[in-house]
C-alpha cells in the first residue's frame, strides 16, 4: 500500500509515528508485502518522493533542521499528485473553510484517479461533501474522514458501522475543545483571553482561532456528520452558527447561580443544523469541562449512546487515521490472520 501524504505539520507527524509504532501489527495483518509505506510527501512547499518508502526518521530530522521534508519545491500539488505512483492519499494538509484550498483540490484529484483517500481536512468535507463522495463512487475508490470530527472521539465509524441498522434521530455534542476549555476555564474565574492562550499553546486552537471562537470549525463537523450519517446535502453556510466571543464573565456566573454550566453545543439531525452556546445543567453528559469532545446519540433501538474523546492530538487524531486506513486495507487486501 504505497501513500502518497499531502500535509506534514502535527497530524501528518502524529501518522508517520503511528505507522512505525503499528509495524509489527500491520506486518501480521496483512503480510510484509503489503505493508504501509509512505513513498511522498508534501509539505507547503517542497516534497519528498521514494518509491521504495521514505526513511520517515530521516524526514522528520531534515524537517527539523530545514523546515522542509524536502530539497523539490512545488508550487502546484494536484501536478505533483499527477507525478507520483500511490495507491491512497493521507490528507492531512491545513484546513481551509472559505474555499477548501489545496486539500480539496488534492482530495479531488486523487478521487480523479481513482485512489482511495483519507482525510481529517475538514474544510474540503464541509464545502463539497456531495461532490467528494460522487467523485469516489464514479470512480470506485474510498473516501474516509473518521478524524474530521472529534479527533480520537469515534462517531462516523460507529454510526456507519456499529448504527447502521439504527434510525438516528440526532446527535448533539461538544465538537471544539477550544471552546470547551475556555468556557470551562471561565466556570472557574479564569478571563477569555488567558484562557485562549492557554488552548493555544495547547495545541489545539486552529491556526487562526476566530474559526475555533466564532463556531465556525463546530459548524464543519457538524456539516460533516450531516452529510455522512443524515444523509443530507448541504454545506456549513447551512448552519445557524453563533460562536462564544459574546459570552460574558456575567453570564457564567448566572448560570451558575442556577446550577448551569455554558458549552457550546453542536446539533444535527433531518431538520436542525446549529451550533450555538446553551445552557447545561452541571453533572450532564454535555457539562463536561476541559478539551474533551462528546457526542450524544439518538438512536431509535438502542436508545441514547454517549461517547466521549479526545478531539484533537497528534497521536489522537493519528488513531483515527489508522483506523480508515486499516478498514480501506481490509477492503483491499484482505486480512492475513484473524486478528
Ligand atoms: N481546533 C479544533 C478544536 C481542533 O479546538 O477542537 C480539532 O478539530
Amino acid at each position: 500500500m504505497r501513500i502518497l501524504m499531502s500535509g506534514y505539520g502535527t497530524v501528518g507527524r502524529g501518522f508517520a509515528e503511528v505507522l512505525e509504532k503499528r509495524s509489527k501489527f500491520l506486518e501480521e495483518r496483512f503480510g510484509k508485502e503489503n505493508l504501509p509505506r509512505i513513498v511522498c510527501v508534501m509539505d507547503s512547499k517542497t516534497v519528498a518522493r521514494d518509491p521504495a518508502g521514505l526513511d520517515m526518521k530521516a524526514l522528520e530530522e531534515r524537517k527539523l533542521r530545514t523546515g522542509k521534508v524536502g530539497d523539490e519545491s512545488y508550487s502546484d500539488s494536484v501536478a505533483v499528485i499527477d507525478s507520483v505512483g500511490f495507491d491512497l492519499l493521507v490528507e492531512v494538509s491545513p484546513t481551509d473553510i472559505k474555499d477548501g484550498g489545496a486539500g480539496l483540490r488534492n482530495i479531488r484529484r486523487a478521487l480523479e484517479r481513482g485512489k482511495d483517500v483519507i482525510t481529517v481536512n475538514k474544510g474540503p468535507l464541509a464545502l463539497c461533501f456531495g461532490e467528494l463522495i460522487d467523485l469516489a463512487v464514479e470512480n470506485e475508490c474510498k473516501l474516509k474522514f473518521e478524524g474530521s470530527v472529534g479527533g480520537a472521539m469515534p462517531i462516523i465509524n460507529l454510526c456507519h458501522n456499529n448504527l447502521a441498522g439504527e434510525n438516528i434521530r440526532s446527535i448533539k455534542g461538544i465538537f471544539n475543545g477550544t471552546c470547551n476549555y475556555i468556557l470551562s476555564k471561565m466556570d472557574n474565574g479564569q478571563p477569555f483571553e488567558q484562557a485562549l492562550k492557554e488552548a493555544q499553546q495547547r495545541g489545539y486552537a486552529e491556526t487562526d482561532p476566530t474559526n475555533d471562537i466564532e463556531g465556525f470549525d463546530a459548524a464543519a463537523k457538524v456539516t460533516i456528520l450531516a452529510n455522512s450519517v443524515f444523509h443530507r446535502n448541504v454545506t456549513i453556510r447551512d448552519v445557524r452558527i453563533t460562536g462564544i466571543s459574546s459570552i460574558t464573565p456575567d453570564a457564567i456566573a448566572l448560570a451558575a447561580s442556577r446550577n448551569m454550566v455554558i458549552r457550546l453545543i453542536g446539533e444535527v439531525s433531518e431538520t436542525k443544523l446549529e451550533v450555538s452556546p446553551r445552557l447545561v445543567p452541571k453533572g450532564h453528559p454535555l457539562a463536561i469541562g476541559g478539551t474533551i469532545n462528546t457526542a450524544m446519540i439518538d438512536a431509535d433501538l438502542a436508545g441514547p449512546i454517549t461517547v466521549y474523546g479526545r478531539g484533537a492530538g497528534r497521536i489522537e487524531t493519528a488513531s483515527a487515521i489508522l483506523g480508515d486506513l486499516l478498514s480501506v486495507m481490509d477492503d483491499r487486501i484482505g486480512k492475513k490472520h484473524s486478528k
